[in-house]
């Protein structure tokens, strides 16, 4: 690419912009930094990931992953620092503004109605985003076609056998899968999972890794996560970033990161991980 954006021929230059833009990060943060009272949590993070790919957050417990995501999808306002959103800065949008940006987060558990069914949760997720309110007839007339995506969804995160169950009666490993088909539904161009294995039984953590590795194959969409599983984060991840101490320690591929002196060290000394 070097070579052909130092030449002076025109038809090459549409390219050049071309590559240009697609190794611009889709979201970017500048000094990101946030106290609590005398504590920073999060201290001056230059953070950024590439349309398309996967990318998680590990460290040990009390690193700051949560808080740097709450920053993120803007739940909390940082201290000093921007985020920025293609290019944009976002630092002072509220988290109902970045979803419309196409910022997708699950809240452990709490968008699902207890009392409808798997495919109706689903259904009324994707009428949410087709603007029911504002145009009822129209969604009205296109119910079936809400519903078949529904039921598309479902396949997708390996929960349609559940399809006319109530959600009340699923495990809590089927409640992390129909929260993923929720999100999914809004049709976010980032998506933001903060521990979609938390609380599973170990026979569950592999259906979610599938989803997961599923989403990650498609390319269509650009996956930030923070988990405590190793192995699932090792084999999943186009990159990693380490925080300890609300600070970046490490940054790169798998392989790098498992090399990393200073990743094993906070690992094995000083700080402790919760599996
Ligand atoms: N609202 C808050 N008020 C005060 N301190 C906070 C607040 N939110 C987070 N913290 C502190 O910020 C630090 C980072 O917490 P955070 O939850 O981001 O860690 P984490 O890396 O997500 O940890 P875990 O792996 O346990 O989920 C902790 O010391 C925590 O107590
Ligand atoms: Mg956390």
């Amino acid at each position: 690419m070097g070579l052909i954006c130092a030449g002076s021929v025109k038809r090459y230059l549409g390219l050049c912009k071309m590559n240009a833009k697609n190794t611009e990060p889709i979201i970017e943060t500048k000094d990101l930094t946030i106290r609590f009272g005398g504590h920073v949590a999060v201290d001056h993070v230059n953070f950024q990931m590439q349309l398309f790919t996967l990318k998680s957050i590990i460290g040990p417990n009390g690193a700051g992953k949560t808080t740097f995501f709450n920053m993120l999808t803007g739940q909390y306002k940082p201290t000093e620092g921007q985020v920025f959103l293609k290019g944009q800065d976002i630092t002072n949008l509220s988290p109902a503004d970045r979803t419309r940006l196409g910022m997708g987060r699950s809240f452990q558990l709490t968008n699902i109605f207890p009392m409808l069914s798997v495919l109706e949760n689903v259904r009324v997720a994707i009428q949410s985003r087709e603007g029911f309110g504002l145009n009822f007839w129209k969604s009205y007339l296109h119910f079936s076609d809400a519903e078949d995506e529904a039921y598309e969804l479902l396949q997708e995160v390996l929960l349609d056998e559940k399809w006319s169950a109530t959600s009340a009666e699923l495990t809590h490993g089927e409640k992390r899968k129909l929260e993923i088909a929720i999100l999914l539904a809004l049709k976010p161009e980032i998506l933001f999972l903060d521990e979609p294995t938390a609380g599973m039984g170990q026979e569950e953590v592999p259906a979610i890794l599938e989803i997961l590795q599923r989403i990650k194959e498609a390319r269509d969409r650009t996956l930030l996560l923070v988990e405590h599983k190793m192995d699932m984060i090792m084999s999943l991840s186009d990159t990693i970033m380490v925080l300890q101490e609300g600070r970046i320690i490490a940054d790169g591929e798998p392989d790098e990161i498992y090399r990393s002196e200073a990743v094993q060290e906070a690992y094995l000394g000083g700080g402790t991980t919760r599996e």
